[in-house]
């Protein structure tokens, strides 16, 4: 055989290898450097840690009614509003309930933990895992005295079915929507994409890869293409925006948006509680606020970067590197990173976008509190 049929050959082997380890432990592409492009490349879904089952028609016996899901845009507050109705629920009370992290009191059941896991698989830890220091998980998530379970998620109405608006939902939940005006969003995802740790990049065969640029610039530049109409992440801004718009009357949605929390936090807290149904004697509100303020959050930002509690090899580790949760708490980002061209191009996205409907253009760039 000449040595260009024996690498014929190799070439051959090797897909046939990678075709079906793509097609039943794709997983293991993982354990590879990089190895999230083989996992895409054998047709699996980016990013590769969020799983939809969780919230599908037909699978959410195990949620219960009451339960809140926060499903912020991302880089839109999601956090900041699963910290507040934390506090809010347990009426400042972290003696009683202490918050842990934002991954074990207000999970996100839609992201995988463990490479390979299912969700019917993460659902039974969700309900038996025993952290290292001997506490059980689900006490902090489903505490028996919380007057209700908090979920994070980020998906559009669309991702729930019928359990918005409809005569007969499957389960009595609520929703908590927060838009941001968009070019503060899209600011934020820089620090979103180069924040996460290496050990998550490393559980997840290297995805997201950093490289989005090598200065602030070029990554201004790839943020502003990749959430261009038609582009992946698209979906997260305008149309996120819209379609929460459509269903904001329904009783049990709530449609926040980030500028009138900065402006008036308490007002936004009392919002809130209302909508939960949740009593605040004064004094609680106002710890309460306190709690959900900038500068208290600030305090504590090792509360706010995402342990992964469901993954043994993970432990002690954190998805999102410290400091890079918690940024400014204001307004404004966008102005800053994008160029006048830039913002010029936006604003007609944006105008294109929304086309006659002039009231919901305007809540997005400003929130209703001008
Ligand atoms: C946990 O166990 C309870 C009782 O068996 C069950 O009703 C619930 O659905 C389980 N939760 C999850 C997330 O699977």
């Amino acid at each position: 055989m000449t040595i260009v049929k024996i690498l014929g050959n190799i070439v051959i082997l090797l897909s046939i290898i990678i075709g079906c380890i793509g097609r039943f432990q794709p997983h293991l592409f993982f354990k590879l450097p990089n190895g999230f492009i083989l996992w895409a490349l054998t047709g699996h879904p980016l990013p590769p840690f969020i799983i939809p089952g969780p919230f599908k028609e037909g699978n959410v016996d195990w949620l219960n009614d009451g339960d809140l899901i926060v499903t912020a845009a991302p880089k839109s507050g999601t956090t900041w509003m699963l910290f507040c109705s934390h506090q809010i629920r347990v009426k400042g009370d972290d003696e009683k309930f202490p918050y842990a992290d934002v991954s074990l009191n207000t999970p996100w059941p839609e992201l995988i933990q463990t490479p390979g896991d299912t969700w019917e698989i993460q659902r039974e830890k969700y309900n038996t895992t025993v952290l290292a220091d001997g506490t059980l998980f689900k006490n902090y998530w489903d505490h028996p005295e919380y007057p209700f379970r908090i979920f994070k998620s980020h998906n559009l109405p669309k991702g729930f079915g019928s359990l918005i608006g409809s005569d007969n939902p499957p389960k009595k939940v609520k929703f908590i929507a927060m838009a941001r005006p968009a070019l503060d969003q899209i600011a934020s995802f820089i620090p979103f994409f180069v924040g996460k740790t290496d050990e998550f990049r490393k559980t997840w065969g290297g995805f997201p890869p950093v490289s989005i640029g090598t200065n602030a610039r070029e990554q201004a530049k790839t943020v502003f293409s990749r959430t261009k109409p038609g582009n992946k992440w698209f979906d997260m801004t305008l149309p996120y925006v819209k379609s929460w718009w459509e269903v904001k009357d329904e009783d049990n949605v709530l449609l926040l948006h980030y500028s009138d929390a900065v402006k008036d936090l308490d007002g936004t807290v009392k919002k809130i509680a209302d909508f939960l149904d949740v009593e605040l004697s004064p004094e609680h509100h106002a710890k309460v606020v306190d709690r959900c303020s900038y500068k208290y959050m600030k305090g504590k930002q090792h509360l706010f970067e995402y342990q992964m509690p469901l993954n043994r090899e993970f432990d002690g580790k954190r998805i999102v590197k410290s400091g890079s949760m918690i940024r400014k708490g204001t307004n404004g980002d966008g102005k800053v990173f994008f160029t006048d061209e830039e913002i010029a191009e936006f604003n007609k996205r944006e105008e294109d976008f929304y086309g006659e409907d002039i009231d919901i253009l305007d809540w997005h760039r400003h929130g209703s509190m001008k």
